[in-house]
């Protein structure tokens, strides 16, 4: 347990996950520069490469509540959920390189290098960064203005 809610929410995100194939449990909570937040969790596929992970999950409920430019901070957590149906595990979840680049897509639209929390899924261990440590000299939308017309 952690004193950031916002990495308890995705902590508790991750509870809603379907994940019967990996069974692991990712959640992820999004919270717009306003305070709104939005939640996602990972939602596998019996075609396994069909699978979408909770960043990407969160993501698109973030732009159906307050738009992409708005994205501020995100948590995210993961692990198996344990016996007393809890999240547990010990490893910190950093975001996967394909939910990367969508978080840049994200700060390339706002300018705000988001701020990215990973955490295990006990909740006793968290590593904060940005998106743009994550994903140095990304490309995104900006990278695209010497397209033609
Ligand atoms: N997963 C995520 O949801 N986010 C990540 O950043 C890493 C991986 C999911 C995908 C898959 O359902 C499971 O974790 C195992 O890779």
């Amino acid at each position: 347990m952690t004193s950031d809610s916002l990495v308890e929410q995705a902590r508790a995100a991750a509870l809603s996950a379907y994940a019967p194939y990996s069974k692991f449990s990712v959640g992820c909570a999004i919270e717009s520069v306003d305070g709104e937040i939005v939640l996602g969790a990972n939602m596998e596929n019996a075609c396994y490469r069909l699978g979408i992970c909770a960043e990407i999950s969160a993501l698109t409920a973030a732009r159906q509540a307050f738009g992409l430019d708005k994205v501020g901070r995100i948590a995210i957590a993961g692990g198996h959920v344990g016996p007393d149906g809890t999240l547990a595990g010990a490893a910190p979840v950093t975001p996967c390189g394909g939910c990367r680049q969508a978080i840049y897509e994200a700060s390339d639209l706002s300018g705000i290098d988001i701020e990215v929390v990973s955490a295990n899924g006990d909740g006793t261990e968290t590593v904060a960064s940005t998106i743009r440590t994550l994903l140095p000299h990304g490309f995104g939308p900006a990278s695209l203005k010497d397209a033609g017309s």
